[in-house]
């Protein structure tokens, strides 16, 4: 929906006070549109949040967050953790499919297997970016 249907919809909708049945139709659509306005603002601007988007919708944030520890590690201190070393990417990728303790604590993480390679590849990747 482009922004200017907004204006459309909020004039309608002011309209339409009076008529209960026309408002009900009319503020669903309009926040469809502000929603893809919003994703659309994300992708563009700021390609990390949408990669912590990824990480939210995959449940890893329900463990993690980027700068303090929650279950997990952040995910700024495994980037600190694993700077420089060329080996990190392929490891943390097998470790967060497969889950695994004993690196951060006793604490395990559990397997990811309901989430795509490639998914797992831009989260790791997103990861092991954040500290330079
Ligand atoms: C149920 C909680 C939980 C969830 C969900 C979770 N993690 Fe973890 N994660 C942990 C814990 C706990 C550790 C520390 C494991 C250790 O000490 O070896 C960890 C460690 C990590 C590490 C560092 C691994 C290492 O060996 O240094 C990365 C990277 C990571 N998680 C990414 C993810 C991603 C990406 C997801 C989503 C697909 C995810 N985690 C989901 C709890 C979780």
């Amino acid at each position: 929906m482009e922004p200017s249907a907004w204006g459309i919809d909020a004039g309608r909708s002011r309209w339409a006070r009076s008529c209960f049945s026309d408002a009900s139709w009319i503020v669903p659509g309009g926040s469809i549109g502000n929603l893809s306005a919003l994703v659309a603002a994300t992708t563009i601007a700021a390609p990390a949040l949408a990669d912590q988007a990824l990480a939210t919708a995959k449940n890893c944030m329900a463990c993690h967050a980027v700068d303090k520890k929650l279950v997990g590690p952040a995910y700024n201190d495994v980037a600190v953790k694993y700077k420089g070393d060329a080996k990190a990417h392929a490891a943390l990728e097998g470790k967060v499919k497969k889950g695994g303790a004993g690196v951060w604590g006793q604490v395990p993480m559990p397997p990811n297997p309901q989430v795509p390679d490639a998914d797992i590849k831009t989260m790791v990747t997103y990861v092991l970016g954040l500290k330079k």
